[in-house]
C-alpha cells in the first residue's frame, strides 16, 4: 500500500499513526511528494485500487491561493487518470479508481435534495469560490470519459461535508473551527446569518462507503453522493458544539464580506439524495453528529495536551491557525497516452 501526500495542508501525524499500526504499518509506504511528481516513482508496481483524494480544499484556501488550488485540483486528477491507464497497459489490469468529488458540483441547487443527475448553476467567474466547484465538475467529466474511452473502472464520490477526529479548522472547515473555539473559550464565529444549512457525515462512515463502491461490481462509471442527509443550520451547529463541549464561548455572527470579501457567494442549503448510494451498497450511517462532535473534541484535547508536552520538551508545536502560502508546483506531463489505446 502506498500513500502519496505532499502534506501541504494535510497532517503528517495522521499517516504516522498508520505506520505505527501493526495491522498495516509493515505494508505501507509513504511518499512525501506532489502527486504530479510522484506517480512516475510507483509506475512499476501493480495496484488493485487507487483512491485519489489529494486536493486543495476549504473555502479560505481556495480564495487565498486560487492558482495553486485550481492547478492542483485539476492537474492531479488528470495525472491519476493517465497513471491508471498506463498501469493497465503495463500490468494488464486496470486499477479500480476512486475520484473524490464534492457537493460543490451542485453549485446553487434549484431543488433539494440534490440527486446525481441534477444540473448545476454556478455564480460568475468573478466570484472566486466557484473555481473549486468547476475543477471538481471537470474532473468528473474526465473520469467518466476515461471510463468510456479506456474502460477504466472509475467511481466518482461526491462528498458532502465530511468531518471527524483528525480534521483541523486551519483552512476554514466549519466544524473543527467551532470545536477548537469552544474548547479554548474563544467566540464561535458564524458567517452570514447562520441560517445556511448543511449535512455532516462522519469520515468513519464515508470511508467504508467509498471502499464498498470500489469493490461492488457494477458501480464503475457512475457518480454517487456520499454523506449524511440530516440537515442542520450553521447557527444550530454552533449551539450544538457549545452544548456538547460544555463551553461558555459566545456565538458571534460575522458578515461574509469581512471574512471572504464582497464577491463571496454561499449556497444556502446542501442536502444529498442518498437513494443511489443506498441502492448500491445499502449505506447506513453509524456515527451521529453528536458522537462525531464529542470524538472530535476528545481528539483536539489530546492533541492540545501532546502539543504542550512537545513544546515543553523544546519541539515547536504546529500553530493551529497559521495559514501558509502555497508554493506553485511545476507541472510535469506524466504519462502521455501515446502508448495506451482507447477502446474502439
Ligand atoms: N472533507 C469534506 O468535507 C469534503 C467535501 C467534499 C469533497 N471533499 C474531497 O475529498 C478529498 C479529501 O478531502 P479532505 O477533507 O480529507 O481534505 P484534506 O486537506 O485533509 O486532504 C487532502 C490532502 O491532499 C494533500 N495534497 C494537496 N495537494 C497535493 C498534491 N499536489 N500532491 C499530494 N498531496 C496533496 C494535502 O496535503 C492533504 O493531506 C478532497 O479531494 C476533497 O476535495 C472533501
Amino acid at each position: 500500500m502506498v500513500v502519496i501526500d505532499d502534506f501541504s495542508t494535510g497532517r503528517r501525524e495522521n499517516v504516522d499513526v498508520l505506520l505505527q499500526d501493526p495491522r498495516c504499518g509493515r505494508t505501507l509506504t509513504v511518499i512525501e511528494a506532489d502527486v504530479r511528481e510522484a506517480l512516475d516513482e510507483v509506475a512499476a508496481e501493480p495496484f488493485d485500487e487507487v483512491y485519489h483524494l489529494a486536493a486543495k480544499v476549504g473555502v479560505r484556501l481556495v480564495l487565498s491561493n486560487p492558482i495553486a488550488a485550481a492547478e492542483t485540483n485539476f492537474e492531479c486528477t488528470t495525472g491519476v487518470l493517465r497513471f491508471a491507464v498506463e498501469s493497465a497497459r503495463i500490468h494488464g489490469r486496470a486499477p479500480a479508481t476512486l475520484l473524490a468529488s464534492s457537493s460543490e458540483v451542485y453549485g446553487q441547487p434549484d431543488k433539494l435534495p440534490s440527486a446525481e443527475e441534477d444540473g448545476a448553476r454556478y455564480g460568475p467567474t468573478t466570484a472566486r469560490r466557484w473555481s473549486y466547484a468547476l475543477c471538481k465538475a471537470l474532473n468528473e467529466h474526465m473520469g467518466l470519459a476515461y471510463h468510456e474511452e479506456y474502460g477504466l473502472p472509475v467511481v466518482i464520490a461526491r462528498f458532502f461535508n465530511t468531518v471527524g477526529p483528525g480534521q483541523m479548522g486551519t483552512y476554514g472547515m466549519v466544524l473543527p473551527r467551532f470545536v477548537s473555539a469552544a474548547l479554548s473559550g474563544r467566540p464561535l464565529e458564524v458567517y452570514g446569518d447562520g441560517r445556511q444549512v448543511r449535512c455532516f457525515c462522519d469520515v468513519r462512515d464515508a470511508v467504508p462507503a467509498v471502499t464498498q463502491l470500489l469493490h461492488r461490481p457494477g458501480c464503475a462509471g457512475a457518480i454517487y453522493n456520499v454523506g449524511s442527509d440530516r440537515t442542520i443550520s450553521i447557527l444550530d451547529l454552533a449551539r450544538l458544539v457549545t452544548r456538547l463541549t460544555e463551553s461558555s464561548s459566545e456565538i458571534r455572527l460575522v458578515p461574509y464580506e469581512s471574512v471572504y470579501g464582497t464577491s463571496f457567494e454561499d449556497a444556502r442549503e446542501r442536502k444529498p439524495d442518498l437513494a443511489r448510494l443506498r441502492r448500491a451498497i445499502g449505506f447506513r450511517q453509524r456515527w451521529s453528529l453528536e458522537n462525531t462532535i464529542r470524538d472530535l473534541a476528545a481528539w483536539m484535547r489530546d492533541e492540545e495536551a501532546s502539543n504542550r508536552v512537545a513544546t515543553r520538551a523544546g519541539v515547536r508545536a504546529a500553530a493551529p491557525n497559521a495559514q501558509p502560502a502555497l508554493a506553485l508546483s511545476p507541472f510535469r506531463r506524466s504519462f502521455p497516452l501515446a502508448s495506451a489505446r482507447p477502446r474502439s
